[in-house]
């Protein structure tokens, strides 16, 4: 039988919540106490079609996994379906005359680009979740700037006709020491989502690391994936350990050859400007007393099952139900990756998850030049893979990581704004803009393959003085979005 509209349409509140996504209705009468986003957005669109809103936000298997069959409802004539009214936005309208005039993908000469042309063109709520960081932003920007505090000590007169830097991580030979690290909600940048990564780093022969809060479910992105291309898995592990024991071992069945399980996110840090824009663009009040759920931003919304008693107590179940090579992303402290060497794991990601966890965290690379000697001295640094992550900008900045020990560097948001302005054109030529630094690069510092980066190449007396690098770096300052601070109810007030 196919329900109509007018049937639909009568189930619009909190007693009674029927939804249509993708051409069919649910009734999440039960569910909203439990939607991590809240129940308010859902009663938004009680009664009507709310797929536009679903797609971006849930991997195309949540309504099979999370919600009892009996509430499938099923086929709904669309035609007679009530759209939900949105009223005309000056903003989205400005925004599109932004996009029919954005630059040429040619005009973008380097990763901060595709940073500039996405901050204007993508929706607010969504570059507020892709942009944001925690608190003040500091470490946000410290993960920048600590680059700019280490200085090179080139080499000359070396015969670098022929350079490579191809290299091998966990095994997989890869075309260039960068690989793209896992970042949630893919398709608020992007209506493919995750499969655009996917396709691009097969092109460029890198590995791509599939986050457990894809937009796109898991099966899809392995599916896009070609020939032998590998991926990682990044794991949230949820407080039902049977979930993540499923999740796990099919992952290990559908081939991927790491896991990643985050251990920097036992509870999400706050992040200011996606709490702002989503509040802006949900229109929700927070007059209205205790339901500030809406304002908390998508990143909250989306991660209420991780597991915050998480320890390393846990590691070696992890190690029992799995074969996958297992490395810890978010180590913070030398301290720490000398545990996870004793507790026998593959590897240690150094990474503040991007400044969006803990503020004030060190940069990764700055406890990487801790990490390393300290390896070194006790003879571990072949026990385990070192990887970094975190404001990874230029080739420059992949070289010295290499310098210094890494294994390999994460990218997050320049992919994700690449993709967002560009779709894969834009992801495909900020790889090859990034694969042209590097052989600029190890040609200038005078090596022609990656195990010939060593310590003695850079200059890191200024890494650990937290001094602002002179002279300025103007690029990533122009392109930085500055918190903003509450709007006014009438914004042309005269204050
Ligand atoms: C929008 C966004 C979403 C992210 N989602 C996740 C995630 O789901 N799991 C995770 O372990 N790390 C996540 N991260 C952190 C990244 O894996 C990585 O640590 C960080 O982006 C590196 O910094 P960069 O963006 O400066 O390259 C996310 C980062 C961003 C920017």
């Amino acid at each position: 039988m196919v329900l109509s509209g007018v049937e639909v349409a009568k189930h619009d509140n909190k007693e009674s919540c029927w939804v249509v996504v993708h051409g069919k209705a649910y009734d999440v009468t039960e569910f909203l106490p439990e939607h991590p986003g809240g129940m308010k957005i859902i009663l938004k669109y009680a009664g009507k079609d709310a797929t536009a809103e679903f797609e971006p936000i849930h991997p195309p298997d949540t309504l099979d996994k999370y919600l009892d069959k009996s509430k499938h409802l099923g086929v709904v004539d669309m035609s007679t379906v009530s759209k939900v009214e949105e009223e005309e936005d000056p903003e989205e309208a400005e925004r599109q005359k932004r996009i029919a005039n954005k630059p040429l993908l040619s005009q973008c000469y380097n990763l901060l680009d595709f940073e500039a042309v996405a901050k204007n063109t993508m929706k607010r709520g969504a570059w507020g979740y892709y942009s944001s960081a925690a608190d003040d932003e500091i470490t946000l920007r410290e993960n920048h700037d600590a680059f700019h505090r280490i200085w090179f000590r080139p080499k000359i007169l070396v015969d670098v006709k022929e350079v490579d830097f191809s290299t091998t991580m966990l095994g997989t030979k890869v075309d260039a020491p960068f690989y793209v690290t896992a970042t949630a909600l893919g398709k608020l940048g992007h209506p493919e989502g995750e499969v655009v990564l996917t396709r691009a780093a097969r092109k460029h022969n890198v590995i791509q690391m599939i986050p457990t809060l894809a937009s796109c479910s898991f099966d899809e992105i392995m599916d896009a994936a070609e020939g032998d291309q590998v991926q990682w898995m990044q794991l949230y592990v949820n407080q039902d350990r049977a979930i993540t024991e499923r999740i796990v071992k099919h992952a290990e069945k559908r081939g991927c050859k790491g896991l990643f399980i985050t251990v920097d996110a036992p509870q999400l840090g706050r992040r200011e400007k996606d709490m702002r824009s989503k509040f802006t663009d949900q229109g929700s009040d927070v007059q209205s007393g205790q339901e500030t759920d809406n304002s908390q931003g998508a990143a909250r919304a989306i991660s209420s099952f991780i597991d915050p008693s998480l320890s390393w107590k846990d590691i070696p179940w992890f190690q029992s139900i799995t074969k996958m090579p297992i490395i810890l992303k978010g180590v913070q402290r030398v301290e720490d990756v000398l545990k996870a060497v004793d507790a026998g794991v593959q590897g240690v990601v150094l990474s503040n998850h991007g400044g969006r966890q803990l503020e004030f965290a060190p940069s990764a690379v700055e406890v990487l030049a801790e990490t390393m000697p300290v390896l070194r001295h006790l003879g571990l640094d072949s026990k385990i893979e070192v990887f970094v992550d975190g404001g990874v900008r230029r080739a420059t900045d992949i070289v010295k990581a290499l310098c210094l020990g890494a294994k390999g560097v994460g990218i997050g948001r320049p992919f994700l704004y690449a993709m967002s302005a560009y779709g894969q054109d834009g992801v495909d030529r900020a790889m090859a803009l990034l694969k042209d630094e590097m052989e600029m690069n190890m040609r200038l510092i005078g090596c022609t393959s990656v195990d010939q980066l060593n310590p003695s190449l850079v200059d890191t007396r200024n890494l650990s003085a937290h001094v602002t690098p002179v002279p300025a770096d103007n690029l990533s300052r122009k392109v930085y979005d500055s918190l903003a601070t509450p709007a006014w109810k009438e914004p042309k007030a005269k204050l």
